[in-house]
């Protein structure tokens, strides 16, 4: 049995709010041992809030609303999953213990408070105006490619840094752009950053590279969650469906066995009204692939029925916010054998399916799309029918290092028939992006270091950004007379 590292929220052995809050708790409970528990609320389809806890205890707690007392129900047992194909070698692998019980519950709306375990959840807001957007959040230890990162070092691997000072800005929402965990290979022993980190897709994993790290701010404001690559059947897919997709568990979606990935690996898309004529278009592109996608792979069967029903979703309301993992509209960059910079486009595999469709890649109703996956910020805006494309996959995982350039060259664009008009970009910063409602389809989008600086400004004003500085330079973490002011 690994070593459990520290769960993030523990009522350890006080008994007090235990006693108070559980009514079939009486003073026995005195007597035992109050559990470990993870508690936040997501929301999904529809905008419905659910209530999750993730906890050592036997049984599911009681969520206690103002309306009364409701027992939570069982999402997911404790269980080992035995070993499944992943991208690991069998040698690199182990089967994912999940020691813990997953429990949810439906927050109704209109609820004005929530608590469990004798701690209080946070409420959606009626009208959303302060949204946080992190990404990209766990730290790589990943084998095939050398990668260690140092998990033990806050400089190196600052997620928990960010999520404490994204929580003191106060949002009503956190969007996580996905990407969760990276712990996917044992630490060596010569790499003394992540020593003693736990590795693999189980709960010990899960618990080091999220709920620990990001326990500030699932406390402060319920989460919209999209599922990256990282969380596709092969890799953390087991712990996605147990732990943070807002839909039901189902067996057979549950990325136990390799057999039923077709199922696993793929979700519709929901929309969460935020007010204001707003809604945001949550997408799971967790299994494509960046290069084009035949017409007869099942991959776009998947992304044109799903390509429909982003089409049928955003016409619900006149403002959109897409969020998905993979930027359709963003660039990545990459060093050449001669030492060039070259600018790779958005996913192709999900361009080449949805460019089948609509030549513009995303219906007309969407204004801005929130993405990961590159491990920058980026903002771009375009003189055509594409949305604002923010990518913010910046926000704990190692950088990617190779500078995008300030001024893009001429034609240079993210996909066939996009022409940029703006482009903004932070390369090797961790930060988190904040978004504040200034009016209907208008945002002030800022961007934040490590800590709580503020780096850049951009104005959203339907399709069209417009940001104050055309790239952030690399600031030194430790100098911080180099940070703009
Ligand atoms: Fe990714």
């Amino acid at each position: 049995m690994p070593v459990m590292p520290r769960w993030p929220i523990s009522l350890g052995t006080s008994t007090i709010a235990g006693c108070a809050l559980a009514i079939v708790c009486t003073c026995a409970c005195a007597q035992t041992a109050a559990p470990s528990y993870s508690a936040f609320v997501i929301q999904g389809e529809r905008g419905i809030a659910m209530a999750r806890v993730i906890t050592d205890a036997a049984s599911c707690p009681i969520l206690n609303l103002d309306q009364g007392n409701v027992p939570m129900q069982l999402r997911a047992a404790a269980e080992t999953i035995p070993l499944r194909a992943t991208r690991s070698a069998p040698a690199d692998s182990k089967p994912a213990a999940f020691p813990v019980l997953t429990c949810e519950a439906v927050i109704p709306d209109g609820t004005l408070s929530a608590a469990v375990y004798g701690q209080a959840l946070p409420l959606p807001a009626k009208t959303v105006q302060r949204i946080v957007v992190i990404g990209d959040t766990g730290c790589r230890l990943k084998k095939s490619e050398a990668a260690y990162q140092a998990c033990n070092d806050q400089r190196q691997y600052p997620f928990t840094r960010i999520a404490a000072q994204a929580a003191e800005w106060k949002p009503d929402l956190v969007i996580h752009v996905g990407d969760y965990l990276y712990r996917e290979n044992r630490c060596p022993v010569d790499q003394t950053g992540c020593a003693g980190s736990p590795w693999g897709y189980g709960w010990d994993a899960w618990l080091a590279d999220f709920f620990q790290p990001a326990a500030a701010l699932l406390r402060t404001a319920p989460w919209i969650m999209a599922r990256g690559n990282h969380e596709s059947c092969s890799r953390a897919g087991q712990g996605w469906w147990r732990f943070l997709d807002p839909r039901p568990l189902i067996a057979g979606r549950d990325c136990n066995r390799a057999g039923n990935d077709d199922v696993g690996d793929y979700s519709d898309p929901y929309a969460v009204p935020i007010g204001g004529a707003t809604q945001v278009l949550v997408f799971d592109t967790s299994g494509t692939v960046n290069k084009i996608i035949p017409k007869d792979d099942i991959r776009a069967i998947k992304y044109s029925r799903l390509y429909r029903q982003i089409s049928a979703l955003a016409q619900q309301s006149p403002y959109n916010i897409g969020v998905d993992h993979h930027p359709l509209l963003g660039f990545a960059a990459e060093q050449n054998g001669r030492g060039e910079t070259v600018l790779l486009p958005g996913n192709r595999g999900l361009q080449s399916v949805f460019s089948r469709i609509d030549p513009a890649l995303l219906p007309p109703d969407i204004q801005i799309m929130l993405s990961g996956h590159v491990h920058v910020w980026e903002a771009l805006s375009f003189s055509g029918p594409q949305p604002t494309q923010f990518v913010a996959g910046f926000s704990g995982t190692e950088e990617d290092t190779v500078p995008l350039p300030v001024t893009l060259p001429a034609n240079a664009t993210p996909a066939v028939g996009a022409v940029v008009a703006h482009f903004s970009s932070w390369v090797n910063g961790f930060g988190y992006m904040t978004m504040e409602r200034s009016g209907p389809g208008r945002w002030e989008v800022k961007i934040w270091n490590t800590d709580g600086k503020q780096m850049n400004a951009c104005h959203v004003n339907g399709k069209h950004t417009v940001c104050d500085i055309a790239q952030v330079q690399r600031e030194n973490w430790t100098d911080k007379s180099a940070a703009i002011k």
